[in-house]
């Protein structure tokens, strides 16, 4: 199936990493080389909620780079001590937002319901959803990959209507793959995005076909190259080496 797409976007999760004076640093040196990079993707960080502010203030200097969020509220506001809502995240100009990480699914105890309900009410005010998707080393080694991507992005696809769907972004992060340096090969990680495409595709059919699927896992720069020359890779999501200027500019570049 050859695919019409024409958006492709890089987004750096700082994961709880950072501090003032490293963030300025950082983020100082992404606007300097971010002329370097000369594809049309979209780059986009995620530092930690605290610093939105402060993100926010030194990409005004930035011409392509845009602010995320690594998770957000289900609610709109009120009595919900120490979250942070979508419309709160948009007042600092967040373009962006990570829901389901497997961080927060597995540390945080969220669930896919919890997740689907995220998903609803950050789509709902028309940010940028990125859905994060992955199966465990256990589950990997028992090949239940399938069915564990199947039914994280069922839970959260059937509590949308088509537009909402067609808004979605996915990215598909094996667990195993989180920060050990263990990157899944191009191969195992095109046919893991060609499958969430066939399930996309028993909702809506052309979603499937335009639905952003990033791949996360261990990208650095001499994986990525590989990695996103797959046909169903539509960019990626990265950790450890979005927090490295030359590093994440690098990926930037591979798009
Ligand atoms: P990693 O993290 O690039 O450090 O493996 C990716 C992620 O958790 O989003």
């Amino acid at each position: 199936m050859s695919r019409l797409v024409d958006r492709k976007v890089v987004i750096g999760n700082w994961k709880m990493n950072g501090s003032q004076g490293f963030n300025h640093g950082l983020v100082k040196e992404l606007i300097r080389l971010e002329s370097t990079i000369e594809n049309s993707a979209e780059i986009v960080i995620c530092p930690p909620l605290c610093y939105l502010s402060q993100c926010q203030e030194l990409l005004l200097f930035s011409k392509k780079i845009r602010l995320g969020a690594q998770t957000c509220s289900e609610f709109e506001e009120g009595a919900f001590t120490g979250e942070v809502s979508i419309n709160m995240l948009k007042d600092f100009n967040c373009h962006y937002v990570l829901v389901g990480h497997s961080e927060r699914r597995s540390i945080m105890g969220e669930t896919n319901e919890i997740i689907a309900k995220k998903c609803k009410a950050s789509l709902n005010k028309g940010m940028q959803t990125v859905l994060c998707v992955g199966e465990s080393q256990e589950e990997y080694d028992q090949g239940k990959t399938h069915s564990v991507i199947k039914s994280q992005i069922v839970s959260v696809i059937n509590e949308l209507n088509d537009a909402q769907l067609s808004r979605l972004i996915i990215a598909y992060e094996p667990v195993w793959a989180i920060g050990t340096g263990k990157t899944a090969t191009p191969e195992i990680a095109q046919s893991v995005h060609h499958f969430i495409r066939q399930v996309i595709s028993e909702k809506c059919v052309s979603t499937s076909e335009k639905i952003m699927i990033l791949y996360g896992g261990s990208v650095k720069p001499d994986n990525a190259v590989l990695l996103f020359q797959q046909p169903d890779i539509d960019g990626g999501l990265i950790g450890g080496a979005s927090l490295n200027a030359n590093d994440f500019i690098s990926i930037c570049r591979a798009i």
